[in-house]
C-alpha cells in the first residue's frame, strides 16, 4: 500500500518495459530460438481445454512471459529456466521437444492428465534439478535415460500409472535430495544404491509393489530424513542398521509382509519422531526405549505377531502423542505412563505441544498425519483456520451428536469451543506462544467445572 505513495509508480512498469525491449534485439540468438520453438511445439502437440496457456502464441516474440515460463535473462541470451504449468487442465502426451528446452532448470508439469509415457528427451534437460510430473496419468516404465540428469535434486512422479521396475541407474543421479514415486505400479525390488547417495532426504516409494527385502545398505545413508515404504510387498527383515542415519526422522514401513524382530537399534534412536511398522508380520517383544530423551510422537505397531508384555520404558516417552499396539499377542498391563485420556492426568514431562495436538485429534477426530506428510497443513492450521465460526465443520461429529442448534448450544459456546481454544494455544509451532502447564491446568479446571454445571442442570444429554 505505501509503495502506492513512491514517487512516479508508474515509471516503474514502464521502465521494466523499457528493459526488455531494448534487450530484446541483442538477445535473440539460436538458443533463444530453439527455446522459443520448443515451447510452441510442446503447446501444439497436447491439448489445452481451457485455454490456460493461450498467452503462448506465435504472434508473440517474448516468450517470458508467456504463462508459467520464467527466462534467465542475467546474460545477453533469453533462455527458458523454468516451466511451471501445473493444474492447467493439460492432457495428452508430454511432448518429446521439451528436450529442447536445454537450460530448463525446473520443470512442474504436476496435477494435469498428462497420459503415455515419460518422454526419454528428458535426458538432454542436463541443468535440470526440479521434475515434478506428479498427479497425472503416465504409464509405462521410468525411462532409465533421467540418469543422464546429473543435476537432478527433486524427481517427483507420484500419483501416476507407472510400472516397471525403478531403474537402478537413477541412482547415478548423486545429487537428488527427493526421490517421490507413491502411488504408482512400481515392481521388483528397491535399488540399493539409494543408501549411498549423499544428499538424499526423502524417499518415499509408498504404495507401489515393490518386493524383496529392504536393502541394508540403506541403513548407511547418513542423509535421510523421510524414507516411506509402506503399502509394498517387501519381505525380510527390518535391517538393524536402517536407524543409523543420524537424521532420520520419519520410518514408515507399514503394510507390508516384513517379518523377523523389531531391531532394538530403532528405539536407541535420538532423532525418529516417527515409527509405523503397522500390518506386517513381526514377532518378538517389544523393544525397551533405550535413547535418553527419545523424541518418539507416533509409534504404531498394530496387525503384528509381537508377543511379550508392553516395556515399562515406554511410558519413559515424554513427546508420545499416539501409539497403537493393538492385534498383536501382547499380555500383561499397560504401563501406567502411558495411560493418557480426557481429563486424565497430564503427565508433568509430557510437554504443552504434545498434549495440545493431543487434544485436537481427540475433538477432531483425526490424526495429524491424516493427510499426506509435505501437504503442508499441520491439523493445527485446519482448526485454527475453521476457528470459531466454522468449528462445527472440523469437530469430530461424534461430539456435536447432541447439538442441533448449529454451534450455538451451551455444551458448544462453555465447553467445546474454549477446549478447542485451549488446544490451539497448547499446539502453537513457536514454544513461546504456548500455554503454560499451570494456565493449561486452570482453564481444564474451569471447563469441567462449566461441563458439571451442565450436565448436572441436564443439559448434556
Ligand atoms: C502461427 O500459427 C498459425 C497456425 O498454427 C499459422 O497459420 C501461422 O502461419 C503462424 N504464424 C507465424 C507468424 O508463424
Ligand atoms: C543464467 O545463465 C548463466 C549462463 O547460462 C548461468 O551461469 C546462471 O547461473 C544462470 N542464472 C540462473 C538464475 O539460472
Ligand atoms: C507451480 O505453480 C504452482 C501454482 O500454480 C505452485 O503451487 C507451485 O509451487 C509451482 N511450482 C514450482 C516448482 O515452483
Ligand atoms: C477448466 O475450466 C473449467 C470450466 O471453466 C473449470 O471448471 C476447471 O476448473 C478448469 N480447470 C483448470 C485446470 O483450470
Ligand atoms: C530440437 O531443435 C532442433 C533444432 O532447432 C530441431 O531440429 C529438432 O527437431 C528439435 N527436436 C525436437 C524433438 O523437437
Ligand atoms: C509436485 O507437485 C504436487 C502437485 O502440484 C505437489 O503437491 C508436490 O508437493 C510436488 N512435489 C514436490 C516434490 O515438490
Ligand atoms: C492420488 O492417488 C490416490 C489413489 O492412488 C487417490 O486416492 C488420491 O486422491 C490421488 N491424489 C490426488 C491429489 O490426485
Ligand atoms: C551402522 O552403525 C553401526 C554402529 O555405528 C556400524 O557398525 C554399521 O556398520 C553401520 N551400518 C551401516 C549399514 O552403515
Ligand atoms: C544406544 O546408542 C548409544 C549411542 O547413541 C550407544 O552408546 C548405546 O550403547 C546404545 N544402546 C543400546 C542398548 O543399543
Ligand atoms: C525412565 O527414565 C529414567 C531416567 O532417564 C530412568 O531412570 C528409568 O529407568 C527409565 N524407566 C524405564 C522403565 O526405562
Amino acid at each position: 500500500m505505501i509503495r502506492l505513495f513512491a514517487p512516479c509508480p508508474k515509471f516503474i512498469p514502464l521502465l521494466a518495459v523499457f528493459i526488455v525491449s531494448c534487450s530484446l534485439p541483442l538477445a535473440i540468438s539460436d538458443d533463444t530460438d530453439t527455446d522459443r520453438e520448443a515451447l510452441l511445439c510442446f503447446k501444439s502437440q497436447i491439448s489445452d481445454p481451457n485455454g490456460s496457456l493461450s498467452s503462448w502464441s506465435n504472434t508473440s516474440q517474448n516468450f517470458c512471459n508467456w504463462q508459467g515460463v520464467s527466462c534467465n535473462n542475467t546474460q545477453t541470451q533469453l533462455r527458458v529456466i523454468a516451466l511451471n504449468v501445473s493444474s492447467k487442465g493439460l492432457s495428452g502426451s508430454i511432448p518429446p521437444c521439451i528436450g529442447n528446452l536445454s537450460s530448463i532448470a525446473s520443470l512442474d508439469l504436476s496435477r494435469n492428465a498428462f497420459l503415455g509415457k515419460i518422454p526419454s528427451e528428458l535426458r538432454r534437460l542436463r541443468q535440470i534439478s526440479y521434475l515434478n510430473l506428479s498427479i497425472n496419468s503416465l504409464e509405462g516404465r521410468i525411462p532409465d535415460e533421467l540418469s543422464s540428469c546429473s543435476n537432478l535434486k527433486v524427481l517427483g512422479l507420484s500419483n501416476n500409472s507407472l510400472q516397471g521396475e525403478i531403474p537402478q541407474s537413477l541412482t547415478q543421479c548423486t545429487h537428488l535430495q527427493q526421490v517421490i514415486l507413491y502411488n504408482n505400479k512400481l515392481e521388483g525390488s528397491i535399488p540399493t544404491g539409494f543408501g549411498t547417495l549423499p544428499e538424499l532426504k526423502t524417499l518415499d516409494l509408498s504404495n507401489n509393489a515393490l518386493r524383496g527385502g529392504i536393502p541394508p545398505l540403506l541403513g548407511s545413508s547418513s542423509s535421510f530424513v523421510y524414507v516411506d515404504l509402506g503399502g509394498n510387498q517387501l519381505t525380510g527383515g527390518i535391517p538393524e542398521f536402517l536407524a543409523n542415519s543420524s537424521s532420520l526422522q520419519v520410518l514408515r514401513l507399514t503394510q507390508n509382509s516384513l517379518t523377523g524382530e523389531i531391531p532394538p537399534a530403532l528405539f536407541n534412536s535420538s532423532t525418529l519422531t516417527t515409527i509405523y511398522l503397522d500390518r506386517n508380520k513381526l514377532v518378538g517383544s517389544i523393544p525397551p526405549i533405550t535413547a535418553i530423551a527419545a523424541p518418539i510422537q507416533y509409534l504404531t505397531l498394530e496387525q503384528n505377531k509381537l508377543t511379550g508384555g508392553i516395556p515399562a520404558s515406554l511410558g519413559n516417552l515424554s513427546s508420545l502423542v499416539h501409539v497403537s499396539l493393538k492385534a498383536n499377542n501382547l499380555v500383561g498391563s499397560i504401563p501406567k505412563s502411558l495411560k493418557y485420556g480426557m481429563g486424565g492426568q497430564i503427565s508433568t514431562k509430557g510437554d504443552v505441544y504434545s498434549y495440545g495436538v493431543l487434544l485436537l485429534e481427540i475433538l477432531t477426530g483425526k490424526r495429524p498425519t491424516d493427510e499426506k506428510f509435505n501437504d503442508g497443513l499441520s491439523l493445527h492450521d485446519r482448526v485454527d483456520a475453521a476457528f470459531p465460526h466454522r468449528v462445527t465443520e472440523i469437530l469430530d461429529p461424534n461430539m456435536l451428536h447432541n447439538d442441533l442448534d448449529g454451534g450455538n448450544s451451551e455444551l458448544m459456546q462453555s465447553c467445546l469451543l474454549p477446549l478447542v481454544k485451549v488446544a490451539l494455544m497448547c499446539s502453537m509451532a513457536s514454544p513461546k506462544d504456548r500455554l503454560g502447564m499451570a494456565q493449561v491446568s486452570t482453564e481444564l479446571h474451569s471447563i469441567k467445572q462449566a461441563f458439571l454445571e451442565l450436565s448436572s442442570g441436564g443439559k448434556v444429554v
